[in-house]
């Protein structure tokens, strides 16, 4: 299973992946967790460059996220997921199209096709989402430490808006969640939706299994 985690900076997408982890691997699951951009030795490069670089044109940007991105898929989330572990990602492709594609104006179906063409079409099964006050979790972060979070409010408030209009538009893979809640309740709120995502899987392959009168 593949799944993935959104949201500004300083909405919690760390502390739930690691709390997930820890609940996934106690369970005696193989658990592979990777960051975006990064994962890779070029994707740790490339990250360096994105987070502390240059200035860098929108379309650049977005490319070099893409780069990144298909070099995590081919070596690191294809092969995990091929071996049956379970793929938890700190950032993917939604970022891109909430900052890139959205925040930034590139359009969303542009930076989408990019993407989907980096990474040969492959998406998450389950993405949560922390939505949180773009305030809040500025305040959470203190002062900035990168090229990014140094855009400041005005930015993190357009890339609040565009994770809500892909939580609307991706809703059947996207579970948006109050990022202000408790981070041991939110854990568990993913824990429930990953065991009932479960339960409608098996329902699923059972009502496949039985012959149609
Ligand atoms: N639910 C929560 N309630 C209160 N504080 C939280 C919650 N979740 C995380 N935090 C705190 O907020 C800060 C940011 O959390 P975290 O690093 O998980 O966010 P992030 O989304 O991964 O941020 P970044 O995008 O900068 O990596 C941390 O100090 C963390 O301890
Ligand atoms: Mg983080």
């Amino acid at each position: 299973m593949f799944i993935s985690f959104e949201g500004v900076d300083g909405s919690g997408k760390s502390t739930q992946l690691e709390l997930l982890w820890a609940a996934l691997v106690a369970e005696g699951r193989e658990v592979v967790a990777t960051r975006e951009p990064g994962g890779t030795e070029l994707g740790e490069r490339v990250r360096a460059l994105l987070l502390d670089g240059p200035t860098i044109t929108p379309w650049a940007e977005a490319a070099l996220f893409a780069a990144a991105r298909a070099e995590l898929v081919e070596g690191v989330i294809r092969p995990a997921l091929a071996r049956g572990a379970t793929v938890l990602c700190d950032r993917y492709l939604d970022s891109s199209l909430a900052y890139q594609g959205l925040a930034r104006g590139l359009g969303l179906e542009r930076v989408l096709e990019l993407n989907l063409s980096a990474v040969g079409g492959l998406l998450p099964d389950r993405t949560f989402l922390l939505l949180i006050d773009p305030l809040l979790a500025g305040e959470r972060l203190g002062e900035p430490t990168d090229r990014i979070e140094r855009e400041g409010q005005s930015f993190r408030a357009a890339v609040d808006a565009a994770y809500r209009q892909l939580a609307a538009r991706f809703s059947e893979r996207i579970v948006a969640f109050d990022g202000a809640r408790p981070a041991a309740e939110l854990a568990a709120q993913i824990r429930a939706d990953l065991a009932l995502a479960a339960c409608a899987r098996a329902d699923l392959a059972r009502a496949e299994g039985t012959p149609v009168a």
